[in-house]
């Protein structure tokens, strides 16, 4: 998919706001600063689509972000950081769950979490809150230009250890070399090609 036109559909954090479900989406979750906004621009080659910054916490509605009118990516807030107060921690999980239950276009869930370092516990829970909504789910390591290449193979399996998944659910990535951005335009191409009617 050449992307020609992305266009920010709408920051929702109610049902009622989504946009009509009849294109297949892909939700994108991860812990703040884990990369979300960079991965989504990197993607689609817009320099500051999304919103990118040193701030964690910045992202707090569900952007629904649509491509050629054939794919949109959600980017939802980053969960995770320690400054945020516990009502919008709240209010982070009842949108995340509302989206997460009602939505019949989400083909997919990549769960982006920091490739650099082993996933922290919130990673952890998140992956196992994601695994009872029965959606398939891919885990992105982003920031993997960190890594030395001579640990990257020991690195990768400490990660799916700590994430108990198998090689196949995990794609590690890269914003600044850019590592796999044709591998995930595979899977995004994949899920373009789902009709809904
Ligand atoms: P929130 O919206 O606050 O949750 O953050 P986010 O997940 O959208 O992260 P964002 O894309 O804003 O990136 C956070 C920081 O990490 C920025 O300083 C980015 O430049 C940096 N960053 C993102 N991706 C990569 C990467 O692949 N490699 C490296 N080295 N840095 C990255
Ligand atoms: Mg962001």
């Amino acid at each position: 998919m050449n992307v020609r036109e992305v266009k920010l559909l709408i920051s929702a954090t109610d049902p009622k706001q989504y946009p009509k479900p009849i294109v297949p989406e892909i939700l994108l979750v991860g812990r703040s600063n884990v990369g979300k906004s960079s991965f989504i621009n990197q993607l689609i080659g817009r320099k500051n689509l999304a919103y990118t910054s040193n701030k964690p916490g910045k992202t707090q509605t569900l952007n629904f972000y649509d491509l050629d009118g054939k794919l949109r990516l959600v980017d939802a807030p980053g969960y995770g950081y320690a400054k945020v107060s516990k009502a919008s921690r709240r209010q982070f999980a009842q949108m995340i769950d509302a989206y997460l239950k009602t939505r019949e276009n989400l083909e997919l869930v990549l769960l982006l979490v920091d490739g650099s370092h082993l996933p922290t516990k919130d990673d952890v829970l998140m992956l196992t809150y994601l695994k009872t909504y029965d959606i398939p789910t891919i885990v992105i390591g982003t920031k993997f230009d960190k890594v030395p290449r001579s640990k990257w193979q020991k690195h990768e399996r400490d990660l799916l250890q700590t994430l108990a998944i198998s090689e196949e659910y995990f794609i590690p990535f890269s914003s600044t070399t850019l590592l796999n951005k044709d591998l995930v335009w595979e899977l995004l191409n994949e899920v373009a090609l789902e009709e809904y009617k």
